[in-house]
């Protein structure tokens, strides 16, 4: 079984989405999934049509209170069941704080329960995290194993990248997990053709490989880019209003596609993921603007690179560069 948390404390950047839709499209090739919604927001529970309502105990009552993940989890799909959340969860950080163990609340319950209401076991476990890092967050790391960054490749998205960075080693080294790893960072929202988002694609790429050279011990001295990209498209938008994933709201949607190709990448099917993106780039017609594969395009030059801005001006889009924080 893999339990991953879906974490960046920057907001709007694509967590849910990933989160429902990668949950869904786990469940739809065979897998037993759980999607835990570690969100006050509850927008992951809403994505998928349950009402966070005020009788029903939720993610709120297992933090705090004696609740089971089991007594609270409930079917959304076939193979995928949920762990709805509550807006009281914000209150949990203030009602924790004298708490001992408060970090690992989590993880003890999970511990408990490796099996879905029906009796098998579950294969995946997401986790979808509130945008920040505090007390919920932390419980969703130290309950992982594994940690996917969604990111919006726009020049303020790597602000907050080191600090997202340096709050995973604090959890390996000090709250002792020492196998939690950074598997992957997700591009989402991604605007195919903008110079920008190919840039900022390969800022982070030759980051993570300097950084695999660098430190090859550090948690994400194994993190991949992963070659699928979450396309802007806007049935994705449109898909929380009905209650429904992607894959029951328009099936042939781009997002459905691209979700599907994640979750195969995410699985480590090399083979289908290959196969399914022959059929898509010979399905898709070729546009001029349409950028190069990130294989074929080259590293741009420097991190602290200068970007015109919106006047007209010269902003350094992300210098000194986030990146290079110090993490030892
Ligand atoms: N690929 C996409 N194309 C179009 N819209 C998208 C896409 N991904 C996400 N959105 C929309 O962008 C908004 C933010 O997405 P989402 O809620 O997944 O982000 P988040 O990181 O979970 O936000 P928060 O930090 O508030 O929890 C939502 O309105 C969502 O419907
Ligand atoms: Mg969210």
């Amino acid at each position: 079984m893999r339990t991953i948390a879906i974490m960046n404390q920057k907001g709007g950047v694509g967590k849910t989405t990933t989160s429902v839709n990668l949950a869904a499209a786990l469940a739809r090739r065979g897998k037993r999934v759980l999607l835990i919604d570690m969100d006050p927001q509850a927008h992951a529970s809403l994505y998928l049509g349950i009402e966070p309502n005020a009788g029903a105990p939720s993610i709120y009552d297992v933090m705090t209170g004696d609740e089971s993940i089991a007594s609270v989890c409930r079917k959304a799909a076939e193979r995928l069941w949920v762990v709805p959340s509550h807006l009281d969860l914000a209150g949990a950080e203030v009602e924790l704080a004298g708490e001992i163990g408060r970090e690992r609340i989590l993880r003890g319950k999970l511990a408990l329960e490796q099996t879905a209401p029906d009796g098998a076991p579950y294969d995946y476990r997401i986790i979808d995290c509130p945008p920040s890092l505090g007390v919920l967050t932390i419980n969703a790391l130290t309950a992982a194993e594994e940690i996917i960054i969604p990111l919006q490749p726009h020049f303020l998205a790597l602000h907050g990248l080191g600090k997202l960075l340096q709050t995973i080693k604090l959890v390996v080294t000090r709250l002792d997990h020492p196998t939690l790893r950074l598997s992957g960072v997700v591009f989402c929202l991604y605007d195919a053709g903008t110079t920008l988002a190919r840039e900022v694609s390969n800022d982070i790429r030759n980051f993570f490989s300097e950084e695999k050279e660098r430190n090859p011990r550090s948690p994400w001295a194994e993190a991949e880019i992963y070659r699928t990209k979450i396309r802007r498209n806007i049935r994705l938008a449109e898909a929380p209003s009905f209650g429904q994933s992607i894959f029951d709201y328009d099936p042939k949607s781009n997002g459905a596609d691209d979700y599907a190709d994640l979750a195969a990448e995410v699985d480590g099917c090399k083979r289908e993921f290959a196969s399914r993106n022959k059929t898509k780039s010979a399905s898709r017609p070729k546009r001029a603007t349409e950028p190069a594969s990130p294989e074929k395009t080259e590293p741009s030059a420097g991190s602290a690179a200068d970007r015109s801005g919106p006047d007209g001006s010269n902003v350094t889009y992300f210098a000194p560069n986030p990146l290079s924080m110090e993490i030892d």
